[in-house]
Formats: structure tokens, C-alpha cells, sequence
């Protein structure tokens, strides 16, 4: 049996781009019965970049609602907040004394970042070690995650590779990156990446009226209505073929082909078939984020079997070190 483990951020509301890069994916591993699932959100990880608590609190529930309103398994898997399970950053300052500092100074993620950011804190030159933690806390075997992650599990397995050698025994798992090359990146309404940073996102749980305002922003050429069009270079139809069937597909290329159909009535399509196909996650989500209880119930259930997991490794960790009691 395989033991995945995937982490997200609660930097922002899950957007359209992660649920199908991300979140749906993971929900398919997730059922199968070979494998046991550790999903959690990375509430720790977001410090590195959010500091407004209110709106934390907001992003984790709207990650764990995202989780459930696509059909994930809380009772099979295992399902909870990274910062109520104390371990993970027991771990992490522990491994960060097993992490050469050149390998963080290297990371190209903490190098884009830093670029990018004005705050350009300690914990996200240390962002690796914790991610680590995350993992290693678990046993994991297999983590799936974007292309962007893969050096971070390479790191991973160097920092517990170091650790093993000095326990002299394997007390930490090396875990393998699952990157799925099918997953494309989904494109936000300028074209460029999908991301929370571009400010380009689709929140496919919005209210109609505001759907509908970020869908009629999609950008696209000058052509007139009754021009031919290119289905192939224009967003809107790119996006409309990752939700719609394939016969609506072959029915909106055609009417770009032909003319006399303009961007305004794909783009009218467009959040008919958003509607359409995620009325029941839409649902669920609004339902779990109105009702706060039974949200904090799940993640609390969850909690109290990550920990469980986690103290054990982290014993052993206590022991090697000469931090047991
Ligand atoms: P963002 O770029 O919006 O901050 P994150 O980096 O938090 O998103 O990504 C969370 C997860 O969603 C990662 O597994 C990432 O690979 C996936 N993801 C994010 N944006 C996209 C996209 N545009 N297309 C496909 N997958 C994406
Ligand atoms: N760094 C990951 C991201 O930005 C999130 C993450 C934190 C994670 N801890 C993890 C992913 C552990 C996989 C395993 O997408």
C-alpha cells in the first residue's frame, strides 16, 4: 500500500487552476484502494507570504470546502491543518540543522520569490525544510505536486539522507515526486499561467453576477462578431474545452470556424457550462463555509489521526537526536 501525501497553501481561495491541476487529480489517487491519502493544508507555509490572520482563517476554510465539495474522503484518508499538529515544526527545526545552507541558496523557488517579494523573510528561505517536515512526519511514499515542486522533493531527500546516515537506519522514508506531465497549465483570463500572483484567476465559487464579471474580462482579439476565428488562439475557448463535453467542444470550434458567433456568446457558453457543471461542488462549498462547525469537526477528526502518526515519528526522531524524555 502507498502512502501519498500533497499539501496546499492557504494563500487564497482555490481557483480554477488548481482544482484541476491539483485538487482533482489528488481526489483520483485518492480513491484508489491501494493507496492511503494525507491531504492537508499548508497553513504554516502560507506565513511565508500572508500575515493577516482573518484572512488565513477565511483561505483555510475555503481550501478544506474545496477538498469536500469535490468529493474527498475525509473518513478513508487522512485530512488536516499543518500548524495544529505541532510535530511539523518540531521536525523542521530539527532537519534544519541537517540542511547545508548553499542547497536553501540554490532553491529556485526561494531565487524567483525573492525577486519578486519586498518581504523577503527567513521562513521563506527555510520554506524547503518545513515541506520536508511535512513529509518526512508521514512516512510518505509518493507526493504529488506540480513541476515547480520537484526540486524541494529532491531536497527532501537529501535532508533525510543525511539524517539516516547519522541514525545509522532508515527512521526516515525517502519519498518519490509523482509529477503528472498530462496535467497542463491551465490558463488564466490573460493567457499567461493561472496564479493567485498574476491576479488572472477564475474562483469558480463565486456568486453568479461576479462569475460572470471575471468571465466577460477574458481577453481576446478585435475580430467582429461575423469574422471566422482562430478556436485555438483564443483563451476563452481554450478554457471552455477543459470543462465542457466533447460534442459542445466540436460545437463551439465549428461556430468559431464559421463566423456571425462572436467572443461575447462563448464567453455567455463558457459560464452556462461552469454553472452547469459545478453546481453540486458550488453547493458544497458555499454549504461548508456557511456552516463553520461541521468544517472544524472534519479537520479536527483529521488532526487527531496526522498526530497520532507524527508522534511516532517524531520519537524516533527525539531519540536519535537525545531530545527523549
Ligand atoms: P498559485 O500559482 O495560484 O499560487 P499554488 O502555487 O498555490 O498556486 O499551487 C497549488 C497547486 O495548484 C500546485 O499543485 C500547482 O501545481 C497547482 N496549480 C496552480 N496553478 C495551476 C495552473 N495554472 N495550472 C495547473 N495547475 C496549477
Ligand atoms: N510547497 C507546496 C506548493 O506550494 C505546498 C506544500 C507544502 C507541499 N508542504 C508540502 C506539497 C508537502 C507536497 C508535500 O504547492
Amino acid at each position: 500500500m502507498a502512502r501519498i501525501l500533497t499539501g496546499i497553501q492557504s494563500s487564497g481561495r482555490p481557483h480554477l487552476g488548481n482544482i484541476l491541476g491539483a485538487i482533482l487529480p489528488g481526489i483520483e489517487l485518492s480513491r484508489d484502494p491501494q493507496n492511503e491519502s494525507f491531504f492537508f493544508i499548508a497553513d504554516l507555509h502560507s506565513l511565508t507570504t500572508l500575515k493577516n490572520g482573518t484572512e488565513r482563517e477565511e483561505y483555510v476554510r475555503a481550501v478544506a470546502a474545496s477538498w469536500l465539495a469535490f468529493g474527498f474522503d475525509f473518513n478513508k484518508n487522512t485530512f488536516w491543518r499543518q500548524s495544529r499538529v505541532q510535530e511539523h515544526t518540531e521536525l523542521a527545526w530539527y532537519l534544519n540543522c541537517f540542511t547545508p545552507f548553499p542547497m536553501l541558496a540554490n532553491a529556485t523557488s526561494f531565487k524567483e520569490k525573492a525577486e519578486k517579494l519586498s518581504d523577503v523573510n527567513a521562513g521563506l528561505f527555510t520554506y524547503p525544510v518545513l515541506q520536508a517536515a511535512d513529509i518526512l512526519l508521514y512516512d510518505a511514499n509518493i507526493i504529488p505536486v506540480g513541476k515547480d515542486q520537484k526540486q524541494h522533493l529532491e531536497m527532501t531527500k537529501d535532508i533525510a539522507s543525511r539524517f539516516n546516515l547519522l541514525a545509522g537506519e532508515e527512521i526516515l522514508v525517502l519519498p518519490e515526486p509523482r509529477i503528472d506531465e498530462r496535467i497542463m497549465t491551465i490558463p488564466g483570463i490573460d493567457g499567461q499561467k493561472m496564479s493567485k500572483s498574476y491576479n488572472n484567476y477564475i474562483d469558480i465559487f463565486l456568486p453568479e453576477n461576479e462569475l460572470k464579471k471575471v468571465i466577460k474580462k477574458i481577453v481576446s482579439d478585435s475580430k467582429q462578431l461575423e469574422e471566422p476565428k482562430d478556436p485555438e488562439q483564443d483563451i476563452t475557448f481554450k478554457l471552455y474545452s477543459l470543462v465542457a463535453s466533447d460534442t459542445d467542444i466540436a460545437a463551439m470550434r465549428q461556430n468559431y470556424l464559421n463566423g456571425g458567433y462572436g467572443y461575447g456568446h462563448a464567453k455567455q457558453a463558457l459560464l452556462e457550462c461552469m454553472l452547469e457543471k459545478f453546481a453540486e461542488p458550488r453547493r458544497i462549498f458555499n454549504y461548508y463555509m456557511e456552516n463553520n462547525d461541521e468544517l472544524e469537526s472534519i479537520l479536527i477528526q483529521g488532526e487527531a489521526k496526522a498526530r497520532a502518526i507524527a508522534q511516532t515519528t517524531i520519537e524516533k526522531v527525539r531519540k536519535v537526536l537525545g531530545f527523549s524524555s
